[in-house]
């Protein structure tokens, strides 16, 4: 049986649904207009109990997945939200030992999902402008013994990146097309790029960018999920669902060279009309 350990994240749930995520620090409580509960009746006790305030309100102490940290921790920016964290996870083909770029850092939901996946032997290094942010950041990632995966830089990424030959890059920052070719500069060949932006015309100026980079299988995703209420007799969508949160754009690092074989008829034929063309010869990528 798994016990509640001082200082771990817990999720506690009210009879009405409402979560909250708390760190469980010794001789302290939490308080809240629904009571105060003290640590010590959570702590070295089994998860899945429920617990009742001084004021007789219940909450279900759960440990909160991935996707409760993502939501509920402590944050100043706008987070990417569990639905786009779990694809991109999937999509940088994150697993134990791959080095990663993020940027920027934000308040840290996305880094702790990467640094989860990454850890033990891989890092992300995560770039971050705004001092105030990294510093929430690292203090989510801390309480999380997530820090020794991650590695906090305070720079501008329009900079450029320190690392390279990293398997993947992730940007979430107002203006990706412009750092795309530091990105480039930081990926191996073949690594992965993917950014997220939340309107189109960003989307758009990011196609350019990586359409006059080295970039290959580039694609755009925008993931909806409509949840349902879960009765069994009156089955049916819920009555709200998030409607927006941002597009994904995926691409590939590819030589210069290999890149004119990959594209398409229509993207070559594109290229040659919009004056894009890297005017390489399909012949130089031979071998
Ligand atoms: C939307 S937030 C990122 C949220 C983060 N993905 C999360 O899940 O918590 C964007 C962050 O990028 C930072 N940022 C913007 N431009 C940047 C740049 N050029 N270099 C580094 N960080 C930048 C902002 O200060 C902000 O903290």
């Amino acid at each position: 049986m798994s016990l509640v350990q001082a200082h771990d994240p817990v999720l506690l749930i009210s009879e009405e649904g409402k979560r909250y995520l708390v760190f469980v620090e010794p001789d302290g409580s939490w308080y809240t207009n629904r009571g105060r509960l003290p640590y010590a009746e959570i702590i070295g006790h089994p998860y899945g109990q429920v617990k009742t305030t001084h004021l007789g309100q219940k909450f279900l102490i759960l440990r909160p997945t991935t996707s409760d940290l993502i939501q509920y921790l402590k944050r100043t920016t706008q987070i990417v939200y569990p639905k786009d964290a779990a694809r991109l996870v999937m999509e940088l083909d994150l697993q134990d030992g791959k080095r990663m770029i993020e940027a920027g850092t934000g308040s840290g939901g996305l880094t702790l999902a990467f640094a989860r996946a990454v850890a033990p032997s891989g890092r992300v290094h995560s770039y971050e402008i705004r001092p105030e942010h990294q510093r929430v950041a690292r203090r989510n990632l801390e309480k999380l013994g997530l820090l020794p995966y991650v590695d906090l830089k305070l720079r501008d990424a329009d900079e450029g990146f320190d690392e390279t030959d990293v398997d993947a890059v992730f940007l979430d920052v107002r203006d990706a097309a412009s750092i795309i070719p530091r990105a480039e500069a930081a990926l191996m060949e073949s690594g992965v790029f993917a950014a997220l932006q939340p309107t189109v015309n960003q989307v758009s100026d990011a196609l350019r960018a990586l359409e006059n980079g080295n970039f290959v299988d580039i694609r755009v995703e925008e993931i909806l999920i409509r949840p349902w209420k879960p009765v069994p007799d009156r089955l049916r969508p819920a009555d709200r669902m998030i409607a927006h949160t941002g597009y994904l754009i995926f691409a590939r690092k590819l030589d210069a060279r290999y890149r004119v074989f990959w594209m398409d008829k229509r993207a070559r034929r594109r290229a040659a009309e919009f004056g894009k063309s890297k005017n390489i010869s399909p012949l130089e990528g031979k071998g």
